[in-house]
Protein backbone atom coordinates (compact mmCIF):
# COMPACT_ATOMS: atom_id res chain seq x y z
CA UNK A 1 0.00 0.00 0.00
CA UNK A 2 0.88 3.33 -0.01
CA UNK A 3 0.90 6.16 2.63
CA UNK A 4 0.98 9.87 1.10
CA UNK A 5 0.75 12.78 3.25
CA UNK A 6 -0.55 15.99 2.81
CA UNK A 7 2.61 18.49 4.02
CA UNK A 8 0.02 21.39 3.27
CA UNK A 9 -2.37 20.42 5.33
CA UNK A 10 -0.26 19.05 7.99
CA UNK A 11 -0.22 20.98 11.29
CA UNK A 12 2.43 19.00 13.10
CA UNK A 13 -0.37 17.54 15.95
CA UNK A 14 2.00 14.33 15.78
CA UNK A 15 -0.87 11.98 16.28
CA UNK A 16 0.38 9.74 13.10
CA UNK A 17 3.87 8.95 14.63
CA UNK A 18 2.61 8.07 18.17
CA UNK A 19 0.07 5.90 16.68
CA UNK A 20 2.08 4.29 13.45
CA UNK A 21 5.91 5.22 14.94
CA UNK A 22 6.67 2.31 12.43
CA UNK A 23 4.96 4.14 8.90
CA UNK A 24 5.41 8.25 10.52
CA UNK A 25 7.63 10.66 11.51
CA UNK A 26 7.54 14.18 12.33
CA UNK A 27 10.19 16.39 11.43
CA UNK A 28 12.24 19.01 13.48
CA UNK A 29 10.09 21.94 11.42
CA UNK A 30 6.76 20.34 12.54
CA UNK A 31 5.85 17.84 9.14
CA UNK A 32 5.27 14.49 9.43
CA UNK A 33 6.94 12.16 6.28
CA UNK A 34 6.76 8.44 5.73
CA UNK A 35 9.11 6.19 6.77
CA UNK A 36 8.24 3.54 4.09
CA UNK A 37 6.78 3.68 0.50
CA UNK A 38 5.79 1.13 -0.51
CA UNK A 39 4.34 0.70 3.23
CA UNK A 40 4.08 -2.91 3.88
CA UNK A 41 -0.07 -4.41 4.53
CA UNK A 42 1.21 -5.60 7.79
CA UNK A 43 0.96 -1.87 8.93
CA UNK A 44 -2.13 -0.69 6.87
CA UNK A 45 -4.23 -1.16 10.25
CA UNK A 46 -2.16 1.47 12.24
CA UNK A 47 -1.50 3.42 9.03
CA UNK A 48 -5.35 3.74 8.44
CA UNK A 49 -5.91 4.56 12.44
CA UNK A 50 -3.11 7.35 11.67
CA UNK A 51 -4.99 8.53 8.84
CA UNK A 52 -8.80 8.35 10.60
CA UNK A 53 -6.82 10.33 13.65
CA UNK A 54 -5.50 13.06 12.03
CA UNK A 55 -7.32 16.39 13.12
CA UNK A 56 -6.11 17.85 9.47
CA UNK A 57 -7.26 15.05 7.16
CA UNK A 58 -3.45 15.18 5.70
CA UNK A 59 -2.84 11.32 5.24
CA UNK A 60 -4.30 9.11 2.70
CA UNK A 61 -3.55 5.47 2.73
CA UNK A 62 -4.28 3.80 -0.62
CA UNK A 63 -3.11 0.81 -2.83
CA UNK A 64 -0.20 0.75 -4.78
CA UNK A 65 -1.09 0.97 -8.21
CA UNK A 66 -0.56 -1.72 -10.73
CA UNK A 67 2.11 -2.30 -12.95
FE1 LIG B 1 0.55 16.13 10.57
FE2 LIG B 1 -1.73 14.93 11.00
FE3 LIG B 1 0.47 13.75 11.67
S1 LIG B 1 -1.31 17.10 11.22
S2 LIG B 1 1.91 15.38 12.19
S3 LIG B 1 -0.15 14.26 9.59
S4 LIG B 1 -1.43 13.76 12.85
Amino acid sequence: MRVSIDVARCQGHGRCAILAPDVFDVDDLGKSRTLLDPCPEELRAAAEEAAFSCPEGAITVSAVAAG
